[in-house]
């Protein structure tokens, strides 16, 4: 079927689900949502937040009491991956914030992640138990040791049914990796290494070794005076075990191959987009930075979000992206004032969906945008609690910029840049879209989509 992104006459809008447990959780201001994952069968949703905290929501099953239950996200489990430290090397604060959170496929029972602050990266278990042991010989059941002479018999412990109980546990803790500031973290398709990236070397990890990495990537100049660049992001490709990603603030991807050499300071591929002279300002530099690099789930191509567009490039294509889309073009104009809030450094993630037909990205005002490459449409939405009541259709928003001003578009003086969307996360398999409002997650999902469950 084709879609009609944000044209109103057809029947795929976007509609609010809202995930229950979220009102039960009411993530305090203090806890803005710092990063958003599903798993790779969708069936989770980890969050990051501020305070260091990891909160996973599980899609309950379709119940045939409640035909609309089906996709809908209620809470988990939810622990403290990190606390804040204190270098005392550095007389630095390490924050708790958690940078990036990423699944590790599931291999048994349990579901495993790795999530990471600035600083050091965790691998946490998280099982279910649904039974607990009786009738132990030596200690009584609130596990304290019985007075031995009371023990006259021998007995054999039993099984009993019990509440499900979520257990987290920390597993493996990656620490002194990194000098600088970890942006990304990237699971390998081999299943088990991984790699960590901070603004200037990149690590490559073996899930089960704790205290050693291998420097793959290193940039870090001779002297600090000659630094101009730094790396923003990077990822590993989703089927070649050997390739990786990086892109930088200066608005380029280096592709890499880990067969080629063991430190990858040449990289094989070089993708980069001339700039065009007539756009040279004070601000090309800042804006050309990539705040986000992802492959297409099949693996030819990589999408990247700078500050005023997004970018589909082709491996086989070094020279220029294959596609550009302006994300908030309107903005050109205000570079100077956005520069002067710091909005300008903000960094703003993108997605693909499931068949890599359609991108998605945030913008300021909590809009966010999404693209079809097919028909080329696009559509920007809202994600607020005012403008959208559960199971409401999403109404597509418009900013004008000058001219005629319809009903309802918004002018783009009374955007409000301190309600921006950051983070978002498309579901691995179906329409289902995760978008992270400051300290608000919401889920939407298409109409068409849930009205065929
Ligand atoms: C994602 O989570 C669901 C729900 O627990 C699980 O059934 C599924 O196996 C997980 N997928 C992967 C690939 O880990
Ligand atoms: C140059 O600026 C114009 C608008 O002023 C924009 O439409 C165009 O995409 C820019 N070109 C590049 C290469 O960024
Ligand atoms: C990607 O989006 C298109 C357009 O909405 C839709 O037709 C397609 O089913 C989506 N793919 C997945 C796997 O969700």
């Amino acid at each position: 079927s084709q879609s009609h992104l944000g044209d109103p006459s057809s029947a795929v809008l976007w509609l609010w689900l809202q995930p229950r447990g979220l009102l039960a959780v009411s993530l305090p201001t203090a806890d803005i949502i710092s990063t958003v994952e599903f798993n790779h069968t969708g069936e989770l949703l980890a969050t990051g937040d501020k305070g260091g905290r990891v909160v996973i929501f599980q899609r309950e099953p379709e119940s045939k009491n409640a035909p609309h239950s089906q996709g809908e996200y209620d809470v988990y489990s939810t622990f403290q991956s990190h606390e804040p430290e204190f270098d005392y090397l550095k007389s630095l604060e390490i924050e708790e914030k958690i940078n990036k959170i990423k699944w590790l496929p599931q291999q048994n029972a349990a579901h495993s992640l790795l999530s990471t602050n600035d600083k050091t990266i965790k691998l946490w278990k998280i099982t279910e138990r649904d039974k607990r042991p009786e009738g132990y010989n030596l200690k009584d059941e609130e596990g304290k040791l019985k007075d031995l002479s009371t023990v006259t018999s021998l007995q054999v412990p039993v099984l009993k049914p019990m509440d499900l109980m979520v257990e987290v546990s920390p597993r493996r803790v990656f620490a002194n990796g990194h000098t600088y500031h970890i942006n990304s973290i990237s699971v390998n398709s081999d299943c088990e290494t991984y790699m960590s990236a901070d603004d200037l070397r990149i690590n490559l990890w073996h899930l089960a070794v704790t205290d050693r990495s291998f420097n793959i990537v290193d940039i870090k100049p001779a002297n600090m005076e000659d630094l101009t660049e730094v790396i923003t992001a990077s990822e590993f490709h989703p089927h070649h075990c050997n390739l990786f990603v990086y892109s930088s603030s200066k608005g380029s991807l280096r592709l890499c191959d880990m067969r080629a050499a063991a430190l990858c300071d040449k990289h094989s591929k070089l993708f980069e987009e001339p700039e065009d002279p007539s756009n040279r300002s004070f601000f090309s530099e800042i804006i050309s930075s990539v705040s986000d690099v992802k492959f297409s789930h099949s693996g030819r191509y990589m999408l990247t979000r700078d500050y005023l567009t997004v970018k589909v490039w082709d491996l086989n294509m070094e020279a220029r992206p294959l596609e550009t889309y302006q994300v908030h073009d309107y903005l050109r104009s205000k570079l100077c004032s956005l520069y002067e809030n710091d909005c300008i450094f903000d960094k703003f993630e993108c997605a693909w969906n499931g068949s890599d037909s359609v991108i998605m990205t945030g913008a300021y005002n909590n809009f966010f945008r999404m693209f079809d490459r097919n028909t080329k449409r696009d559509v920007t939405l809202e994600a607020s609690r005012e403008s959208s009541k559960p199971r409401a259709v999403l109404k597509p928003r418009r900013v004008c910029v000058g001219g005629k001003r319809r009903r309802d578009d918004i002018s783009v003086d009374s955007l409000d840049f301190t309600k921006k969307i950051l983070h978002t996360a498309w579901h691995p398999t179906e329409n289902i879209i995760a978008i992270a409002a400051t300290n608000n997650l919401y889920i939407f999902q298409d109409k068409v989509n849930s009205d065929m469950h």
